[in-house]
């Protein structure tokens, strides 16, 4: 299936791309956001993507918009080091829109769906250890803390055990493998989520340092905006949404002015940010009827000011192995 952008026309509301900009859409998939940018005459978009099945779009993107648009593959967080080497300076807006792909999804052999039977793979840059290296290797509290962190998922500790006795056996190879054991052991109601829906989640986040990625990203992007320059990030489930929220709020000043139940937090530096979204922003309802990918989808967005950005913050969420300890199992 085509991918349909999420959010499109709220991402360019904020966004307001307009002629002589230059913009990163650090997400690029199929290029839904970027040609919708390029749609403005004059507009410029530096595209990047951590996989590789992002290039024959790019490649069609950089005919159809001679001089006006550029591919870098690798993650978004390295886009200081993509913009150095394209010599750009700074930029007028920073767009993410986070998570994986309608075709990343549909494709059984890239290993992202529960429901179709591909290799237990995962990874979005098809290098790295895969989502069979962390089932295989990862010790059972490791993986129920990714599954309960990660994935929300109650039963995780049953999960992880049941893994590890099955894995004894025979190492997990495919996904309908874990599918079948997670929805065994899960269980779940006829009509509700797939049992596997959770675990999978978690294990995705995990192989590809999802949340690591967006935290380096934000601090990154932060750095490369020029003021007045918008960030806009389009996030798809909570753990995302909140890194966001406490970034921008952070950096917007509204994060150290107490109440009654919590004391006073020590002032940061002046405001790098001034928010554009206070809330976050929902897809519409018609929006959520033509696409359901979009349900869980939330815009948020920020205008950077002429304040120096903040030091970089720490990543990793409390309980969950850090990504090097999956290079470290499998080296
Ligand atoms: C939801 S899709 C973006 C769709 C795009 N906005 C469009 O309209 O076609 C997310 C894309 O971001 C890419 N991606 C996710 N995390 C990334 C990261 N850390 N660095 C680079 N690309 C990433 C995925 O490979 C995927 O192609």
């Amino acid at each position: 299936m085509a991918h349909v952008p999420v959010l499109l026309t709220e991402v360019l509301d904020v966004l307001k791309p307009r002629s002589g900009g230059l913009y990163v859409d650090g997400t690029f998939g199929a290029g839904g956001y970027t040609r919708a940018v390029l749609g403005v005459e004059g507009a410029r978009v530096i595209g990047i993507d951590r996989d590789p099945g992002a290039l024959p779009m790019a490649a069609q993107m950089k005919q159809g918009f001679p001089g006006r648009f550029a591919f870098q593959s690798g993650p978004f967080s390295m886009m200081e080091d993509i913009l150095a080497l394209s010599g750009a300076e700074g930029v007028d807006g920073v767009m993410l829109d986070l998570g994986v792909s309608s075709m990343q999804i549909d494709e059984a052999d890239r290993g992202f769906s529960f429901q179709k039977d591909g290799p237990l793979d995962m990874r979005m840059s098809r290098s790295g250890p895969s989502a069979a290296d962390a089932v295989n290797h990862l010790e059972a509290d490791e993986l129920a803390a990714i599954f309960k962190v990660y994935g929300e998922e109650r039963h995780a500790r049953r999960a992880a055990r049941a893994i590890e006795e099955t894995r004894a056996e025979k190492p997990f190879e495919r996904t309908l493998e874990l599918a079948e054991l997670l929805a065994r052991v899960i269980g779940g109601k006829p009509g509700r989520i797939h049992p596997a829906t959770r675990a999978f989640q978690g294990l995705r986040i995990f192989v590809n340092d999802e949340l690591g990625e967006l935290v380096r990203a934000l601090g990154a992007a932060e750095r490369v905006l020029k003021p007045a320059g918008v960030l806009a990030v389009v996030t798809f489930h909570s753990l995302e949404d909140r890194i966001v929220k406490t970034f921008l709020r952070a950096r917007a000043g509204l994060m150290g002015q107490g109440s009654r139940h919590a004391p006073e937090v020590e002032k940061g530096p002046e405001p790098s940010f001034a928010l554009l979204t206070r809330k976050a922003v929902e897809p519409s309802e018609e929006e959520m009827a033509a696409n359901p990918r979009a349900r869980s989808s939330r815009l948020r967005a920020a205008s950077r000011t002429t304040n120096p950005a903040w030091p970089a913050t720490d990543d990793g969420l409390p309980g969950v192995p850090p990504y090097s300890r999956l290079m470290e199992c499998v080296s």
